[in-house]
């Protein structure tokens, strides 16, 4: 299969492709990295890139920022930062996406754990990540041609400990070969409007 991945320099990114590049064709796309450059919040850049990358059978996406502070102090504008980069980054990839994909083709997002189980700080992070599963939810009986669409749920990966863990005190971190194996499972497998849970 020919497998667009769209975050592939990041944390999350580098497993999925070296999990799904043992079998399939990788096309690497990023905002300022890969073989092919979109930034996701803008939807004409996607299109664009598309539109370059032509036909393919999947699309993954592990990008998406997120604003973290307290309740007490999150503004309006802190919130779009979730809002416009990993839910609407993400439904812009949606949209193109069942374009371009061949029929019984794939688009697997990320959400993350916090959709679950909030954290401190995490307002934002909870109401993105809970929406990004509800589009899936939603998209998956709507899309034609047989295309699926799927969410990985990670929880926070071994690799990004230093930077994230003192957010998640007592969760058990997970190895990035191991969340990459939901990203396999959506690619690969047969489910539609699921949401894997990498925990
Ligand atoms: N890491 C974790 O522990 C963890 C846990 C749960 C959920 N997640 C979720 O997984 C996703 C990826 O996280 P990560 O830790 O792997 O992030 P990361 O290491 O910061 O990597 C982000 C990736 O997204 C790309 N990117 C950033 N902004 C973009 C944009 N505007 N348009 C297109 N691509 C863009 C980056 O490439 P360029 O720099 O080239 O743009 C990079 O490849 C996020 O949605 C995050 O919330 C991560």
């Amino acid at each position: 299969m020919k497998v667009v991945v769209i975050g592939a320099s990041g944390t999350v990114g580098k497993s999925v492709v070296e999990e799904l590049g043992k079998r399939h064709e990788i096309v690497t796309v990023g905002a300022g990295s890969g073989q092919y450059r979109a930034d996701f919040t803008d939807i004409a850049q996607v299109r664009a890139a598309f539109e370059q990358i032509g036909k393919v059978d999947a699309v993954v996406v592990a990008a998406g920022s997120l604003h973290f502070a307290p309740l007490a102090e999150f503004t309006p504008e802190q919130f779009y930062v979730g809002l416009n980069s990993k839910l609407m980054g993400q439904v812009n990839v949606a949209l193109v996406a069942r374009e371009y994909l061949n029929d019984g083709g794939s688009i697997t997002l990320t959400s993350g754990i916090v959709a679950e189980q909030p954290i401190r700080n995490g307002a934002s992070a909870t109401m993105v990540n809970a929406a990004v599963e509800g589009f899936v939810r939603a998209a998956a009986i709507e899309l034609p041609r047989g295309l699926r669409i799927n969410a990985v749920s990670p929880t926070v990966l071994e690799e990004s400990m230093d930077s994230y863990g003192p957010f998640f005190i007592g969760f058990e971190p997970v190895a990035g070969k191991r969340v990459a194996l939901s990203y396999v499972r959506s690619v690969d497998g047969a489910q539609t409007g699921q949401v894997y849970r990498a925990w």
